[in-house]
């Protein structure tokens, strides 16, 4: 059997999963994780992860789409077997999407879609994903800067975040009895692909989170990535309940 912790992570083919699961194989813990239509880039972080030495698998799933839950969880079944193991000791779910429609132009169709991936298929992973999670395990869920401070154009976004944000306290009071910790991660703008890579591409986005932000710069993934990591070690194993605010300072 292992003795390596072992991490699901969604979203770890681009972006602030990618860099946790990376984070994670450099203090010895596997991951699986997911991809949605990153198949190529997927396979590039299990090959990082193998340069670092450490295991990485991935596996397909699109975090809207409940339906495909009870497949998936047999699939990580099959990858836990593949790392010796039966179960696992963290959950990271960080897949997201953005959406910039104005309100005036919400349509139903745009709600159900961030709602689907952003905010249900949280809800029904963690709950398909929990009989494999090990008592004394945790999870993170990643929420945003924006359900503090607020940006045009991103109600139903920030608003389905927050909501994130309550799951995640009533779920750390729900899973306590097995000393399970479940904790949400609010990342300021970070440099990745997100909305279009608008932080880390355009210059105008890029100056001006870097003039609201404390630390004079926008985020980079790896600032989410440690973090993430360091919460799911032994460090902050009394941390529960919480929303841990990674913005290097936005908008104080
Ligand atoms: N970047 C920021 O400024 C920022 C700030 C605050 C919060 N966040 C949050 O951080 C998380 C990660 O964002 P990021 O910046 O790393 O974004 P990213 O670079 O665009 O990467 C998004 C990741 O989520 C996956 N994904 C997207 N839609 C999916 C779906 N329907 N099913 C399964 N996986 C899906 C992508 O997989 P494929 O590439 O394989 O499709 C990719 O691995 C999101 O929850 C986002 O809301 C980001």
């Amino acid at each position: 059997m292992t003795t390596n912790r072992i991490a699901i992570v969604t979203g770890g083919s681009r972006g602030l999963g990618r860099s946790t699961v990376l984070q994670l194989a450099k203090r010895g813990v596997h991951s699986v994780f997911t991809y949605n239509s990153s198949s190529d880039e997927a396979e590039k972080v299990v090959a990082a992860v193998q340069e670092i030495g450490g295991k990485a698998i991935a596996l397909e799933l699109d975090t809207g789409n409940v339906a495909s839950f009870d497949g998936f969880v047999g699939d990580v079944r099959s990858a836990l077997a593949t790392l010796g193991a039966k179960r696992f000791d963290y959950l990271v779910n960080n897949a997201g999407i953005s959406d910039h429609t104005a309100f005036a132009s919400l349509t139903e169709e745009v709600l159900d879609r961030i709602y689907s991936v952003n905010f249900k298929g949280v809800v029904f992973l963690t709950q398909k994903l929990l009989p494999l999670l090990n008592d004394g395990g945790r999870i993170i869920n990643i929420s945003t800067g924006l359900t503090r401070f607020t940006t045009p154009d991103t109600i139903p976004y920030a608003s389905l975040k927050g909501a994130i944000e309550v799951f995640t306290v009533y779920l750390a009071k729900e899973l306590g009895s097995r000393g399970i910790t479940v904790n949400a991660v609010a990342p300021g703008a970070i440099q990745t692909d997100f909305s279009g890579g608008v932080v880390r591409d355009n210059p105008a986005v890029n100056q001006h989170v870097a003039a609201v932000t404390a630390l004079g710069r926008p985020g980079l993934p790896d600032d989410i990535g440690l973090l993430v990591a360091s919460l799911l070690s032994e460090d902050s194993r009394w941390v529960t309940g919480q929303r841990i605010e990674a913005s290097g300072g936005m908008n104080l």
